[in-house]
């Protein structure tokens, strides 16, 4: 039996520390958080996240062998392998400002973990970091007397928002690295036996530490630049009627390509994406590696103009003006099946309507309480409507921001008979019928796409 332990309690932490508890139930798995509040969300009916599956998943271990608690220090006394998922968000002051990433909370840390431990620990770093952050891990790890023994083993998590139960358990592949020295490989191996336990042994990968490092950010720079490379061409479609459902469908069919991670849409948002690449960017200059910077900067420069390029779109086709208009937002939540809302691109299309004192309603079936959290001050002027059809009541547009599956099953024809008219669909995500919505007498534009309007009477 490991008392295995995980600071950071949040959307990595706990539904990581959940699949594992369940996958291994000799070992003894607690969660701890310096937000007394989460915790107290975890052990509750309503957990802080949602995230389908996961309330299954922890009911069958909580109080088993799967705890949250709030004593950090204790904990980390007792544990002998302690997984690292702190927040490190995009640095807002100082050197980097804007790019590098924050480790302030990852130091902090690694000082506690140091301070009270008092036996040998291995410590996994699930969190995505810079790479070589271990290295300055290790540092802190053996700056006292003491000289316990640590390792520090790289293991970044490649949870999807939405589906991360199932990508837990049947990962494409889990990524493991560690020093090559007889320390480190036994550290490697523990953390191997903690996923063979479910997962195949061919798909579980051990590399070196600054491979393993690396490659999350690769990962994730390589997908978000997959879907700004569909969304640069979404643009030239819109310019000469070419379709980019068509185009996706005709390259995603080489199989040198793939199909998946080719849907345009207004944007890539959530936690990871732009803040790994710009960390990616940082550490490009870092090296005075400056044209490789440029190129995957490019990638995030790309994303704010497909936001931009989308609300453009929303002004000019309602007659250069929005102001006074009611214009109904499906979706707040940075893609369907979660409630999270972190860098949205449905929320910088709220603001930016907000901004051309538009009246905007948002609908999201579970995110509205991040998205009023989020916009902070601009949430005063926008109405947060559960219900879509109440939403789209005299509203002269619907932009699709979210591609939740409810919105695909409404009835268009009663919504269309409610709104204002000229009565405008924004398909952000190219979720709906657009000929279909076209003939029940919607103007329709969709990313990528002809637009659909209908002439002047
Ligand atoms: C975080 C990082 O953002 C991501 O880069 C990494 O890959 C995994 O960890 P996430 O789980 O989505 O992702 O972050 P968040 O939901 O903010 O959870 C982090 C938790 O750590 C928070 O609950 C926070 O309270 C906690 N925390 C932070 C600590 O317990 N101690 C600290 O010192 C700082
Ligand atoms: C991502 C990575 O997929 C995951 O491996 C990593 O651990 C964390 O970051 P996540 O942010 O949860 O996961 O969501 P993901 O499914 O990758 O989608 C990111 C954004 O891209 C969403 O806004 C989504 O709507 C958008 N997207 C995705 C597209 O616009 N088009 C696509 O084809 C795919």
């Amino acid at each position: 039996m490991a008392n295995i332990l995980c600071i950071g309690a949040g959307y990595v932490g706990g539904p990581t520390m959940a699949v594992i508890a369940q996958k291994c139930p000799e070992h003894r798995v607690v969660v701890v958080d310096i937000d007394g509040t989460k915790i107290t969300a975890w052990q509750s009916d309503r957990l802080p996240i949602y995230e389908p599956g996961l309330k299954e998943v922890v009911l069958s271990c909580r109080d088993k062998n799967l705890f949250f608690s709030p004593e950090v220090e204790r904990h980390i006394a007792e544990a002998d392998i302690i997984f690292v998922s702190v927040n490190t968000p995009t640095k807002t002051f100082g050197q980097g400002a804007g790019k590098a990433a924050d480790l302030q909370y990852w130091e902090k840390t690694a000082r506690l973990i140091l301070q009270h431990s008092r036996t040998p620990k291995i410590v996994v770093e699930k969190s995505t970091l810079p790479v070589r952050t271990a290295e300055a891990m290790e540092q802190i790890l053996h700056s006292d007397d003491r000289d316990l023994p640590f390792d520090v083993v790289s293991n970044p998590e490649f949870l999807s928002e939405g589906t991360a139960i199932r990508n837990m358990e049947n990962p494409d592949r889990v990524l493991i690295g560690a020093r090559d020295t007889p320390s480190g490989r036994r550290a490697m191996q523990a953390i191997v036996d903690i996923y063979a336990h479910w997962v195949p042994r061919e798909r579980i990968i051990t590399t070196n530490l600054w491979s393993s490092e690396l490659s999350k950010l690769v990962a994730n720079a390589f997908l978000a630049q997959r879907i700004s490379s569909i969304n640069s061409i979404s643009a030239l479609c819109e310019k000469t009627e070419a379709d980019i459902q068509e185009i996706a469908h005709a390259i995603g069919l080489d199989s040198r390509i793939g199909p998946r991670f080719l849907n345009a849409s207004v944007g890539f948002g959530g936690s990871c994406f732009k803040k790994d690449i710009l960390n990616l960017v940082y550490l490009c200059e870092h090296y005075g590696l400056p044209e490789v910077a440029r190129y995957w900067e490019q990638v995030v420069r790309m994303n704010e103009y497909q936001q931009a390029r989308f609300h453009s779109c929303i002004l000019s086709s309602m007659f250069n003006t929005v102001a006074g208009k009611r214009i109904a937002l499906f979706g707040g939540a940075f893609k369907a099946n979660t409630s999270d809302t972190r860098e949205s691109p449905a929320l910088n299309v709220c603001r930016a309507l907000v901004e051309e004192r538009a009246e905007v309603v948002l609908t999201d079936p579970y995110a509205l309480d991040n998205a009023r959290i989020d916009l902070g001050e601009d949430a005063r002027r926008v109405t947060f409507e559960p219900d879509p059809y109440a939403a789209a009541v005299n509203a002269h547009a619907i932009a699709i921001l979210t591609e939740w599956p409810l919105f695909v099953d409404l009835d268009y024809e009663a919504i269309y008979r409610s709104m204002a008219k000229p009565a405008f669909i924004f398909d952000g995500r190219n979720i709906l019928d657009h000929r279909s919505l076209f003939s029940i007498g919607f103007n329709v534009q969709a990313i990528g796409k002809p637009p659909l309007i209908h002439p002047a009477r």
